[in-house]
């Protein structure tokens, strides 16, 4: 039975604090045990018994949902306007387009076929140029860098590659997704730290997000196997400063713990914030994996590819995973960034032709006028440094959103009916929180400004509509 419609403030009042919810991926959980099974083929009823073994293995047990599949999907059937998902929905840079034409219609016929394991020589030579001056050291491309699919191939590398079961991985609140499936998938157990935001009411900066010290330092155990630090920090925006990264590095090394430092947000970074890298910090390198992505320096996250920089013993781990099961990345793809990157190296220091640096440029108006939608509509932004995400608080909103019979979180319940009944679509936030912290995160829903103006436009016009209807 459908229950009475309620207040969306009385939702996220009545679900603040109730700390042992369900957590979604242990609903609605996979079952493959069809025996028997009645399957319609070809306009027949045939009945065909289904193996007992085709069973999800045990270790994916509790990470059987995926936000991004789910939402993204909803969004489609529901023809909404997409301001979930993080890709841009315009062109990327052209000189990069460029480079992949020519790779693929070049006389090189190597070009098509397998290259090495860790990456293409051309593309590691150039990724160890480009981040010398970064990282303030000279890095080998043979044995510092390794390439995967994507920065997820690298992360899961990372995990895969380092950590034992029982091994325990400390990752911050909220966190991009798939960090927790992954530790989870090789054994490890995830240890859980929030940022908490300042209680000061009113539109917050993602700085005003902070980890509490010795919060953070009772997480870290002769357990703790490795630190998953996010900089700058999707959905928040966050980028660490150096005191709050000296207090992470400082308990690294107290605890002799790795740290996976994803940092694919890297160039985009607001309002004069600088980002830091951890593997800069004294004695970090050494225990530091630093996770970057062409999707997101080039606006290409089609092509996914990633890479790990780091010191031989902790890459060599890496690769081990990477060689046996995903072997080698597309070659057009890895030689076609490799181009881009080239350039781009040769126009570090005309930071108007750098589309590294002109990307920060191209997002800053788009944030504003986001904020600005999002504010004149009624939900409190939480304006990021970096990234290009924006979380809302949407708990003053006084809307009539009927519940949906579900256990999820309201921000679940907000956007699918979002959706659903208004056409426009965003990422819940508790998803970046684990279960026992989903509270802290269903207040707020999480848009992507990576989005042509005209995209932008709309969103505004169809929140003005939207506020107007209410009146
Ligand atoms: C923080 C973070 N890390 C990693 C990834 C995955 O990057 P890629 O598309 O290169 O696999 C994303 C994608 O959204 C992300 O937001």
């Amino acid at each position: 039975m459908r229950k009475a419609a309620s207040l969306l403030g009385t939702f996220c009042r009545q679900f603040k604090g109730s700390l042992n919810r369900n957590f979604l991926v242990e609903k609605n959980e996979i079952s493959l045990t069809l025996v028997p099974a009645t399957i319609q083929t070809h306009g027949h009823h045939s009945q065909r018994r289904m193996s007992t073994k085709a069973k999800l293995a045990d270790r994916l047990k509790g990470t059987e949902k995926n936000i991004w599949v789910d939402f993204s999907k909803l969004a489609v059937e529901n023809k909404a306007l997409n301001l979930g998902q993080g890709f841009p929905d315009y062109p990327p840079p052209q000189h990069v387009v460029d480079e992949l034409m020519k790779a693929v219609t070049g006389n090189n016929p190597l070009i098509h076929q397998y290259t090495r394991s860790y990456g293409n020589p051309h593309l590691v030579n150039t990724l160890a140029k480009l981040y010398c001056p970064f990282l303030g050291r000279q890095v080998d491309p043979m044995n510092e860098i390794t390439i995967s699919v994507g920065a997820y191939g690298v992360l899961f590398c990372a995990v895969q590659g380092l950590i034992n079961p029982g091994d325990e991985v400390i990752i911050i609140e909220p966190f991009f997704d798939c960090y927790e499936p992954m530790v989870m998938v090789a054994g490890g157990k995830p240890v859980f730290v929030p940022l908490r935001p300042a209680e000061k009411g009113g539109v917050l900066s993602s700085a005003d997000w902070k980890l509490n010290p010795e919060e953070l330092s009772s997480k870290f155990s002769s357990r703790t196997k490795a630190i998953i630090v996010n900089n700058p920090n999707n959905p928040l925006g966050k980028v660490f400063n150096r005191d709050e990264l000296e207090m992470i590095a400082g308990l690294c090394k107290k605890h002799d713990v790795i740290c996976i430092s994803d940092e694919v947000y890297e160039w985009m970074v607001y309002d004069g914030n600088k980002h830091i890298k951890i593997a800069t910090l004294p004695d970090m390198w050494e225990r530091t994996i630093t996770v970057g992505s062409a999707g997101k320096a080039f606006s290409v996250t089609g092509w996914k590819l990633g890479w790990g920089i780091g010191p031989p013993h902790l890459i060599k781990c890496l690769q081990v995973l990477h060689q046996n099961c995903i072997y080698t990345c597309p070659t057009p793809i890895q030689e076609a960034v490799a181009s881009g990157l080239d350039y781009e190296i040769t126009q570090l220091d005309h930071p108007e032709k750098c589309y590294l640096y002109t990307l920060a440029k191209e997002l800053l108006p788009k944030r504003d006028f986001l904020a600005k939608t999002l504010s004149d509509f009624g939900m409190i932004p939480t304006i990021p440094e970096g990234g290009y995400f924006m979380m809302a608080d949407i708990s003053k909103l006084n809307l009539h959103i009927p519940d949906d019979d579900t256990d999820d979180p309201c921000d679940f319940k907000f956007v699918r009916w979002m959706t659903k009944e208004k056409k426009f679509t965003a990422i819940p936030t508790s998803a970046f929180y684990s279960k026992n912290h989903k509270s802290l995160g269903e207040k707020f829903v999480r848009f992507c400004f990576i989005k042509d103006d005209k995209t932008l436009k709309k969103a505004g016009e169809l929140l003005q509509d939207w506020k107007a209807s209410l009146a």
